[in-house]
């Protein structure tokens, strides 16, 4: 599963990062940590990544009708997360990443470059301002599909002890992270869940069949279920933490088994990714919970 991970933060978000902190501007700086359903391309930038996609399929649905470097049809979720205006568009940031350190990309990787970005942010603003921002800076995450898809790989189908025994190591690593971010700095959390990844197009090619892998749904599920549990742990113990989950399961769900109530005739990533993004902006619970990214944005307390 080497060709799903890869890690880095780019050096756009230094940028993005820099020069909203420069200007003071009102809008919040996005960091996206994120695995390959929220690269926006910068793989085709990572020297040594086995991470790629700039081959056919991927960008057909795209103007030019040719690969982005996005693991998908047309624009994905990144493309659609922006804090600042309605339109919903990209922030130049996506790198890839997985929770374990057994996967070649790390999380723990682009946590230590976070560090070095936010000292440099201290450095360039002072220390005060550095915090102000950061604390309404919006900490976008979206990981653990790879994690699970390397377990699978590696060892098919297990018993249920060993599987919760998987999920709770990716959780508690998961906290180690999280913990990490709002050490550094982080306030606000906008998480984003696994979706039913025994759909993607990747596993079930290697399903002899061609059929859905159940087993890594169930794992998604349960992580996910895991995912909000540890948020309202961590809440309890780091009293500035904000958080909102958007759940790609539910809207995953509900597209897959009423795709007309929602004007959709097929499923591509595009419109699922936008109607994704719309979800946890402005929808309720199961698809985000405990509040949406918008009010998580707004909430200046
Ligand atoms: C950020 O900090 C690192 C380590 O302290 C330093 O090497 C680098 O030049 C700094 N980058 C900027 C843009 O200031
Ligand atoms: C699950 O599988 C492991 C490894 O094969 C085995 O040691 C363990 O006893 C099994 N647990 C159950 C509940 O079947």
């Amino acid at each position: 599963m080497d060709g799903l991970t890869t890690a880095l933060l780019t050096f756009p978000l230094f940028l993005c990062v820099l020069s909203t902190a420069a200007v003071g501007a009102a809008v919040p700086p996005v960091y996206v940590f994120g695995d390959s359903t929220a690269d926006v391309g910068t793989n085709n930038y990572l020297p040594g990544t086995s991470a790629k996609a700039d081959f056919p399929h991927n960008g057909i649905d795209f103007p030019h009708r040719r690969p982005t470097g996005r693991f998908s049809n047309g624009y994905n979720g990144a493309d659609f997360i922006d804090t600042s205006s309605k339109a919903l568009t990209s922030p130049p940031v996506a790198p890839a990443s997985s929770i374990l350190p057994e996967a070649q990309s790390l999380l723990s990787m682009q946590l230590k470059q976070f560090a070095i970005v936010s000292s440099n942010i201290s450095a360039r603003v002072g220390v005060e301002s550095a915090d102000k921002l950061l604390s309404r800076s919006i900490f976008v995450i979206s990981t653990g599909a790879n994690d699970m898809i390397a377990f699978f790989a590696r060892f098919g189908s297990v018993n249920t002890t060993q599987r919760d025994e998987f999920v709770a190591t990716l959780i508690s690593n998961y906290e180690d992270h999280i913990t990490t971010l709002y050490k550094l700095g982080a306030r606000k959390f906008a998480i984003v869940g696994v979706p039913k990844i025994g759909y993607c197009p990747s596993q079930r090619s290697v399903n002899p069949n061609g059929d859905c892998i159940k087993d890594l749904n169930v794992y998604a599920s349960k992580f996910n279920k895991a995912t909000e549990a540890l948020m309202r742990k961590l809440c309890t113990t780091n009293e500035r933490m904000k958080y909102s989950i958007g759940s790609t399961y539910q809207i995953v769900s509900s597209i897959m088994e009423n795709p007309h109530k929602l004007g959709i005739c097929s499923i591509p990533h595009k419109l699922t990714s936008k109607l994704a993004v719309e979800a946890f902006y402005t929808w309720s619970a199961p698809f985000v919970t405990p509040i949406t990214f918008k009010e998580l944005v707004e909430d200046d307390r």
